[in-house]
């Protein structure tokens, strides 16, 4: 049920000495606001790198700095902390060597210590350069992640990844470090560029699929209001997302156990489509959405689910104005990228495929013939 926009909704992450609270509102990133002062204080107290903090790093996007970064530096020096700004040019290309080491850079002008908190202001791309940075330097700083795209707000910001990429792959480089704290803010959804807010509600959509029939049917209520980036949606939609991540992650914060693969339904064939493509010619969400259409029809293909499943899947992701096809590209080298999929055990090429809405699974079922037969069906017919 949609909640009042006003109220905050807490998630808490239980990880034992590693657990923190995920804080969902709207409108909180007026300088003074009381909740967010409290908000950092408490995270800081409960940590022991936290509490002897001084000074905090934060760290934007060349985007997101003038809009909400530097209001929520003035907020953080409103704490009594010495608070400094770091900027990295917007996009993938900064999560690089480059980057962090102009990061590091920042740390030594600081002088920071352990006790200094990174404070992560921006999509996916910030969250896992920052908290890299925050992962490594000294060993480990506390970490506050304020994520302002909707794809971090759902999914990058919980959970504790964080990493760069090598030229030769994506995020070869990084660790697992949890925050002490993730608040999200669905105001800072207002300036978000609206290809790059629907590409974050395919994640949504995802875990609909994997983990909750009532939140799927809540979606398909709900499409054109969160398309429409209506605040009471959109808390509902951001907290529920949360949740479900948050409960994938207690169960398999390392993913030891195979469990966390489950959040890469759609993302074997979103993966190489993006490898395929060059990365940048489809949002990643863009591909997830294709990704989970042809995964859907291979599960259909192999008798798991009912066509009519994949029809809902269509009609919603459709509904959010999002692609449900292929553009028209090379199969076979669509074929061999997934043959390189991290998940692939033995050579073959593993998917995470619906059983039914609300629970998926880990399987090799699918043949090259299948896989080559459901991707040439959702391809779109060259004009
Ligand atoms: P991004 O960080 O590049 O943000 C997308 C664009 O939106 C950027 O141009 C950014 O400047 C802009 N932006 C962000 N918030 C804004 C706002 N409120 N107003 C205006 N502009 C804003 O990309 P993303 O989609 O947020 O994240 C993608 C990255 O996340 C990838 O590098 C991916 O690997 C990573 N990721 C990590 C995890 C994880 O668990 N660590 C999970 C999923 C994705
Ligand atoms: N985004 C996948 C994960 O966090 O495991």
């Amino acid at each position: 049920m949609p909640h009042n926009a006003q109220d905050s909704l807490t998630i808490h992450v239980s990880l034992g000495t590693r657990s923190y609270p995920i804080e969902v509102l709207e409108g909180s990133s007026s300088p003074g606001n009381s909740a967010f002062i409290s908000f950092i204080r408490t995270s800081l107290e409960r940590s022991w790198s936290g509490r002897g903090c001084t000074k905090a790093l934060v760290i934007s996007d060349s985007n997101v700095a003038q809009i909400w970064a530097s209001s929520i530096a003035s907020q953080l020096s409103a704490t009594g902390l010495e608070v400094a700004v770091a900027e990295v040019p917007a996009g993938e290309s900064s999560k690089s060597l480059a980057a962090l080491s102009s990061i590091y850079d920042r740390l030594m002008d600081l002088k920071a210590d352990r006790h200094t908190l990174i404070v992560a202001v921006g999509g996916g791309v910030i969250g896992d350069l920052a908290g890299f940075a925050a992962a490594s330097f000294n060993r480990g700083l506390p970490l506050v992640m304020i994520p302002t795209s909707l794809l971090a707000q759902v999914d990058s910001s919980v959970g504790g990844k964080t990493g760069i990429n090598h030229p030769r792959g994506k995020n070869l480089i990084g660790a697992f470090h949890q925050p002490i704290g993730v608040w999200i803010d669905i105001n800072t959804l207002t300036t978000l560029p609206d290809r790059e807010f629907k590409s974050g509600l395919a994640e949504v959509v995802k875990y609909g699929v994997i983990q909750d029939p009532e939140f799927f049917h809540f979606l398909e209520i709900n499409a054109g209001l969160a398309l429409n980036r209506n605040p009471s949606v959109l808390k509902h939609m951001v907290a529920r997302s949360c949740r479900l991540k948050a409960d994938v992650v207690e169960l398999d914060e390392l993913e030891h156990t195979g469990v966390r693969a489950i959040l890469n339904y759609g993302h074997t064939v979103a993966h190489a489509m993006e490898n395929v493509a060059g990365y940048g010619e489809y949002l990643h969400g863009e591909a997830v959405a294709i990704g989970m259409v042809a995964e859907a029809k291979l599960a259909e293909k192999l008798g798991w689910i009912d066509p009519l499943l994949t029809q809902r899947l269509v009609n919603l992701l459709s509904c959010m104005k999002l692609p449900t096809s292929l553009r028209p590209c090379d199969i076979q080298l669509l074929m061999a990228a997934m043959k390189h999929d991290k998940k692939n055990r033995s050579g073959r090429v593993r998917f995470v495929l619906p059983r039914r809405l609300g629970h998926v699974e880990l399987t090799d079922e699918p043949t090259d013939d299948l896989i080559l037969a459901v991707l040439t069906t959702i391809m779109e017919r060259p004009s």
